[in-house]
């Protein structure tokens, strides 16, 4: 039977995967290695989806470091929608390459403010005001903690450029590592003959590419990040301010991206960004991936209605089974272009089902949802003193009208027009999402083991070729005996 046929009106829990010999000695060394993009590898294929209740800058850069990635939603202004691409992109990398500056006059209490809104332990200090030229560094351990300090110049606190240790750009990791241990420090700035920055080097960044291998970074040590721009309105100068903040991906992605509005989104997005890597979606048919392979996504985004906040299909009555519109848009763009499966993932093993019938990363919302790095506060309910947090659907009316941080009287006529096809639910609070994301690789790595596979994609490559005899569908009694607990 061919992938589609047996996939017909299926979805994740009409199946079980049949279990074969095993070949993995530990699971640890499972390599779950697979493609976010044409262009872009991820270590762990799982994306944190572009809604205002998962993705900021926070979920982001915790996602990269896990071998991630996440989609920065677009539900704020351009300006805030750049500055979390921006926090993810500093915080990590082989050198800073424009490191954060304060002029040797700012005061004590404007040094405790920027190294707090831009969570960082050092400032450089440059002689005057854009001037580039370093005067010292103002580490943490240099600030004053007794009170009385604020109004003070901070050049009084500093550690003057005569006593710093400074090297030149170009120098190696394996160099910097070598000078910041013989001497006991935390940075090394970098400057040229005439004392003007030219970059910083961290101890921190060192210990985190030897100690986080798996994370998600770019050529130059980075974290990489996403983020989403829509379709219509401001996209495209949202494009641009995403860029320069350094995104590594955009993504467009409608409730409907099989249509005219999405061709004109990418013909207009191709014509000024060129090759800039671009997500397309959502489709769930076979016509919808071929229409996005021809014009030129990087990776096509899957996935009609199946999501937790999503009343698309109860509305409208659109949509496909999601396990259904992996394995029909596979078909398609078999591993020319990547698929991103987004939506309808509650268990781990939907995990491992959509990446073994044909998709190369999985989106996720309400699984992310909940988390310490999620958007949004944690709540207390005062009787039962259970501990929540929101998740709601982008277009449910909660998130539509948040949504309008500058709302002209058409945006807000607009909005009220457009019928809810999302909603808002309590999920419980749920710590850290670094606990989750390892337990859901682990998962995986079992997985794999049970396909009779040494890796992700070569368990996904025996699926693919034979789904028949790797997948065993389920009768009511037998979807009943395996999932319900
Ligand atoms: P999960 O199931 O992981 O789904 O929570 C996340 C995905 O749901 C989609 N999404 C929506 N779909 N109306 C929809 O039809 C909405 O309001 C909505 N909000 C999010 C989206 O694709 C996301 O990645």
């Amino acid at each position: 039977m061919s992938l589609p046929d047996l996939f017909r009106g299926k979805t994740y829990d009409d199946f079980l995967l049949r279990p074969q010999k095993g070949v993995v000695g530990s699971r640890r060394g499972v390599s779950l290695a697979s493609l976010l993009t044409r262009q872009i590898p991820l270590e762990l294929p799982i994306v944190s989806a572009n809604m205002d209740s998962v993705t900021s800058g926070t979920m982001a850069r915790t996602m990269a470091l896990a071998g991630g990635l996440g989609v920065v939603h677009r539900a704020m202004s351009i300006e805030a929608q750049a500055r979390e691409v921006t926090r993810v992109k500093r915080s990590h990398g082989h050198v800073v390459e424009h490191p954060l500056s304060l002029p040797r006059t700012a005061t004590i209490r404007e040094a405790r403010e920027f190294t707090k809104r831009h969570s960082i332990t050092g400032i450089l200090i440059e002689q005057t005001a854009g001037s580039g030229r370093l005067a010292g560094l103002l580490s943490n351990r240099d600030m004053p903690w007794s009170a009385g300090h604020e109004n003070e110049a901070l050049e009084l606190f500093m550690t003057p450029v005569e006593r710093l240790i400074t090297a030149t750009p170009g120098i190696t990791p394996e160099e910097a590592e070598r000078i910041l241990y013989d001497h006991r420090i935390e940075k090394l700035p970098l400057v040229d003959a005439d004392r003007q920055i030219r970059g910083l080097i961290t101890k921190s960044d060192l210990i985190l590419a030897r100690t986080r291998p798996e994370s998600t970074k770019d050529a130059k040590g980075r974290l990489r990040v996403g983020a989403a721009i829509g379709a219509r309105g401001d996209f495209l100068e949202r494009a641009a301010e995403l860029i320069d903040a350094g995104t590594d991906v955009l993504v467009i992605d409608i409730a409907h991206g099989h249509s005219e509005i999405m061709e004109q989104a990418i013909d207009a997005f191709r014509a000024r960004f060129g090759e800039t890597p671009l997500v397309c979606g959502n489709v769930g048919t076979r016509e919808g991936a071929q229409f996005l392979k021809e014009r030129g996504a990087d990776a096509v985004k899957v996935g009609i209605g199946p999501g937790r906040g999503c009343r698309t299909r109860l509305e409208t009555a659109a949509g496909v089974p999601q396990l259904q519109a992996i394995a029909e848009c596979w078909d398609v763009l078999r591993d020319e272009i990547p698929i991103i499966a987004d939506g309808g993932n509650k268990h781990d093993k939907d995990i491992f089902l959509a990446l073994a019938c044909g998709a190369s990363s999985v989106m996720l919302g309400s699984m992310l949802s909940g988390t310490d790095e999620a958007p949004g506060t944690v709540l207390e309910d005062p009787a039962t003193r259970e501990k929540h947090k929101i998740y709601r659907g982008m277009t449910s009316p909660e998130a539509v009208f948040e949504a309008l941080y500058d709302p002209t009287p058409d945006d807000i006529e607009a909005a009220l027009e457009t019928p809810a096809e999302g909603q808002e639910m309590r999920v419980p609070y749920r710590g850290s999402v670094e606990g989750i994301l390892r337990r859901m690789a682990g998962h995986l790595r079992s997985a794999v083991s049970y396909a009779g596979a040494g890796s992700l994609a070569e368990a996904r490559a025996r699926v693919l070729a034979d789904p028949a005899s790797h997948l065993i569908l389920l009768s009511e009694p037998s979807r009943r005996e395996s999932y319900d607990r």
